[in-house]
């Protein structure tokens, strides 16, 4: 079966909604890319798409310069579905109106339906004196203020006449209101409506069939080489050698670096689930010493991190060199990547997320790349994890930066501090799962601060580091608020750390949101 024989494009005009879009249509089962609006005549040909998206978008198109779609957009035959901005710049290229708003909409709005469409058939969520009724999120300044020919006008409120418009007859549906967001009620019933229906596409995008495509694909690239891929133990590059290891078994060997810069126990979990449960070929190298002998004297967080990133880079290097039959490198690319990196690269569209890595890869690098999970969001990498068989915490693990405990012990990284800060942190997280508190929060972890503070043991003063809790609940990471955990959770970590880690005299909570505060400490 082919995965990809039905798939829409979605043209990004800048909104901060564009990824929820794309995560919905693949939620539906259906294969969708983000590209820019600027996208080429060539490339939407080349994409050939079964239904065209077109996002909403910061702009307003009563400006000049603003963005438009490509003409091709309208021309190519397919559905297409414009989306606030996307409905305003489908209005003006089809010959309508829209007018600048002397206010800006905002919230929660109650559309009216006003005649029946493909797009919103049967769908509703009162119905009032006749009238079917949707509640729907608004956000727009502008609206259109006149249907481009051929199209009639489907929902409306007060405010908004013309809240979405149809021409049935080529399948141009636009929507004032966001399908995408969660506060519309049916939303993914609208969009299921154009995917599903209007669009004819088939739902088979489907952990299983992910799996099987990919798997496919990997022994027809790879043939009889070998692949390396570098072990983690982060979500991506788990499930990344899982799925390999299933593609082409015993030509997968992966290399687990032990920077002496995890989490307690992290590494034997590793060698457990890895190695013995799927008997993947597992390298582990113990370079905790090269580490801390490069870490040495370095107190600048920046230098610290290069510090880390290259020495990765040497370890991993000298372990591939004595595997002279490995022809490919594996990596957890995931698509989020893919698009902050173009979009990087272009300048065009917002980034969403400046993406942070271990080190690069060398410029010279002999090996080919193999990037599995390329074309997938995060929430489908876990589902790929659950179905190929990984434990459920470890899919849904908290992230853990690159450069691991490195970046929490502030200062100079020193082994014996390294030591207090895993112990801290182990009781921290043991703590969380305890009190079922682990997966409703989105990150949690302890910093070793290296200044010491008085405290009293017995009757003697002792002075001590300190160890700092950030805890912290986000959607993307980029905004976050600090976690208003129980006091009592609170109190019962400051006393198991006080009197369990040897050194700590004191314990504090992060009570700094993000921004102005970063999540990490650095
Ligand atoms: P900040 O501190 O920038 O962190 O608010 C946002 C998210 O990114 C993670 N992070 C990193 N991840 N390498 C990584 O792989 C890094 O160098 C790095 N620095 C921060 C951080 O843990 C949080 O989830």
């Amino acid at each position: 079966m082919d995965i990809h024989a039905h798939k829409i494009l979605i043209l990004d005009f800048g909104s901060q909604y564009t990824q929820i879009i794309a995560r919905r249509v693949r939620e539906i089962g259906v294969y969708c890319e983000i590209r820019a609006y600027s996208i080429s005549d060539k490339d939407i040909n080349e994409f050939a798409p079964t239904g065209i998206i077109l996002s909403g978008g910061p702009e307003s198109v009563t400006g000049s310069f603003t963005p438009r779609a490509p003409e091709l957009v309208f021309t190519l035959g397919c559905p297409v579905l414009g989306i606030c901005y996307g409905m305003q710049t489908m209005a003006i290229q089809l010959g309508g109106s829209v007018a600048s708003g002397e206010k800006r909409e905002f919230g929660y709005a109650q559309v009216a339906l006003t005649e029946t469409s493909e797009l919103l058939k049967g769908i509703e969520d009162h119905l009032t004196d006749g009238q079917s009724l949707l509640d729907v999120w608004m956000s727009h300044g502008d609206q259109v203020s006149g249907l481009p020919k051929e199209f009639k006008t489907i929902a409306s409120t007060n405010n908004c006449l013309i809240a979405g418009m149809a021409d049935e007859k080529r399948h141009f549906y636009g929507l004032q209101f966001h399908p995408e967001v969660s506060h519309t009620r049916q939303g993914m019933r609208v969009l299921e409506r154009f995917i599903l229906t209007i669009c004819g596409c088939q739902p088979n995008w489907t952990a299983k069939n992910i799996i099987d495509d990919e798997i496919h694909h990997v022994r027809k690239r790879v043939g009889n080489d070998g692949v390396l891929l570098g072990l983690s133990g982060g979500v991506d590059s788990s499930v990344a050698a899982v799925l390999l290891h299933k593609a082409i078994g015993d030509q997968l060997t992966c290399v687990f670096v032990d920077t002496g810069l995890l989490r307690l126990n992290e590494a034997d979990e590793i060698k457990t689930v890895f190695a013995k449960h799927f008997g993947i070929k597992l390298i582990c190298v113990d370079a905790r010493e090269r580490f801390y002998t490069a870490l040495a004297n370095e107190s600048d967080p920046e230098r610290k991190r290069k510090i880390i990133g290259k020495t990765f880079i040497d370890v991993f290097d000298a372990e591939a060199e004595k595997l002279p039959n490995i022809k490919y490198l594996a990596q957890g690319t995931i698509y989020s990547d893919v698009i902050e990196s173009a979009a990087a690269k272009t300048g065009g569209a917002h980034l969403i997320k400046s993406h942070h890595n271990v080190g690069g890869l060398p410029e010279d690098m002999r090996l080919q790349l193999v990037e599995p999970l390329r074309e997938l969001f995060k929430d489908e990498v876990r589902k790929i994890g659950v179905e190929l068989g990984l434990p459920y915490d470890l899919v849904n693990r908290h992230p853990f930066p690159g450069p691991g405990l490195g970046v929490r012990v502030l200062g100079e990284v020193k082994p014996e501090y390294v030591e207090k800060l895993r112990l801290a942190d182990a009781i921290l997280i043991e703590e969380l799962y305890k009190t079922d508190l682990y997966y409703k929060v989105s990150q949690a972890f302890a910093v070793f601060l290296p200044i010491k503070s008085v405290g009293v043991v017995g009757d003697a003063r002792h002075y001590d580091h300190v160890i700092a809790i950030r805890v912290v609940e986000t959607i993307d990471f980029m905004t976050a608020h600090w976690s208003r955990l129980p006091y009592e959770f609170l109190e019962t970590i400051s006393n198991r750390i006080i009197n369990e880690v040897p050194g700590i005299s004191r314990v504090t909570y992060d009570i700094s949101g993000k921004p102005p505060a970063t999540i990490e400490w650095e």
